[in-house]
């Protein structure tokens, strides 16, 4: 059982997180480019995608990419992803020499291409192997080691609890729990239950992950479940500054939305970090989709992407982006989704 008070900030291992509010790991997002941004606008902790263990071991290209780092995003969590628990260990110390804060272990990843390896939500399955994964890993590193979990293989094998509590047993230093089951995928709402209960179960650091839209929801799932962090993904996309909205909510500030302008400034800093971070490689896809989420939720959003698609020069999205933020004035975005966990 938790012995600590409920909001007195995040502490991992040695690592200290301040307030406690973390990127998601997001394959293909959560680049470099994307990390630095969320880290200027306050989140305490950045997550990389998922790194496959195997290709750590191997030396692929593809996976030497993914563990580019800089100072300035640190602190940051490496997250792996692998079915074989010594082959885990030996890529968690090779990641942890390269500069990783603290080393996370994927158990939620549905995609079938992993699960078939006995890798990411498969591990759900296996308690056992959790435990087995989590000492392994631990003994390789002396940074500290978290798992990420979700609620369960299918609505009829809820064991978020039982493996929270293997990964605790082992050593591991926190747990995340992304409340939805494999078989879900993203579908549904997350049940903010499952954190709850996790928080009541183990006395390691608990972080809660969601469906956090909005500034304000962060607040609500600590206050509603007791968890110690939270971590946001999908609404980060395009809009770092939920992290600092969040902070201000809590310090009692009023927070404003960013004015257009803001958020145009922002996107191609964003734009210049991804074209440095991936030297040499095509742009124009990646830069496109980075570009539409700075545009989600205003008016005029659906035309905008249209008119991107038909875009063959990076130059020419840059040229109707300008636009398109200089026509919107003082406009801001409205809110995606339903309002969820209303308390
Ligand atoms: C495009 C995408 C890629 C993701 N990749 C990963 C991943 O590599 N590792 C992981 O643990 N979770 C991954 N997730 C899940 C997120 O980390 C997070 O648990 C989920 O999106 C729920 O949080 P949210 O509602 O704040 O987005 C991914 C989610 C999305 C949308």
């Amino acid at each position: 059982m938790r012995d600590r008070p409920i909001g007195s900030g995040l502490r991992i291992g040695r690592v200290n997180l301040g307030q406690g509010l973390i990127l998601a790991p997001m394959a293909g997002i959560t680049d470099l480019s994307f990390r630095l941004i969320a880290r200027r606008f306050g989140a305490d902790l950045v997550t990389s995608e998922m790194v496959s263990a195997e290709g750590v071991l191997r030396g692929n290209t593809s996976t030497r990419a993914l563990l580019h780092t800089r100072p300035q995003e640190r602190p940051l969590a490496v997250q792996l992803f692998g079915g074989e628990p010594r082959a885990v260990a030996e890529a968690a110390r090779i990641v942890a020499d390269r500069g990783a804060d603290i080393i996370d272990l994927n158990m939620g990843c549905a995609v079938p291409k992993v699960t078939r390896q006995g890798a990411g939500a498969a591990l759900l399955l296996d308690p056992a192997r959790v435990g087995r994964m989590v000492t392994a890993v631990r003994q390789a590193v002396t940074v500290p080691v978290t798992v990420k979990i979700r609620s369960g293989w299918s609505r009829k094998q809820i064991n978020a609890v039982e493996v929270a509590r293997c990964a605790e047993d082992a050593g591991a230093d926190a747990v995340t729990i992304h409340p939805r089951t494999t078989k879900q995928g993203f579908s549904g709402a997350a049940d903010w239950d499952v954190i709850s209960s996790i928080t009541a179960a183990v006395s390691i650091p608990v972080v809660g992950n969601g469906d956090i839209r909005r500034p304000e929801h962060a607040k609500r799932m600590r206050d509603l479940t007791g968890c110690d962090g939270v971590m946001i993904g999908r609404a980060a996309m395009g809009n770092p500054w939920i992290f600092q909205q969040a902070k201000q909510l809590v310090a009692g500030e009023l927070s404003r939305p960013p004015p257009p302008g803001e958020r145009l400034d922002v996107m191609l800093d964003h734009l210049r970090l991804f074209q440095e971070c991936r030297p040499g490689r095509p742009l124009l896809v990646g830069a496109r989709s980075l570009i539409i989420w700075y545009s989600r939720g205003f008016p005029g959003s659906s035309q905008f992407r249209a008119a991107l698609a038909g875009c063959s020069t990076c130059a020419r999205m840059l040229e109707i982006s300008r636009n398109f933020f200089a026509a919107l004035g003082e406009t801001s975005p409205q809110a995606e989704g339903e309002e969820m966990h209303e308390g």
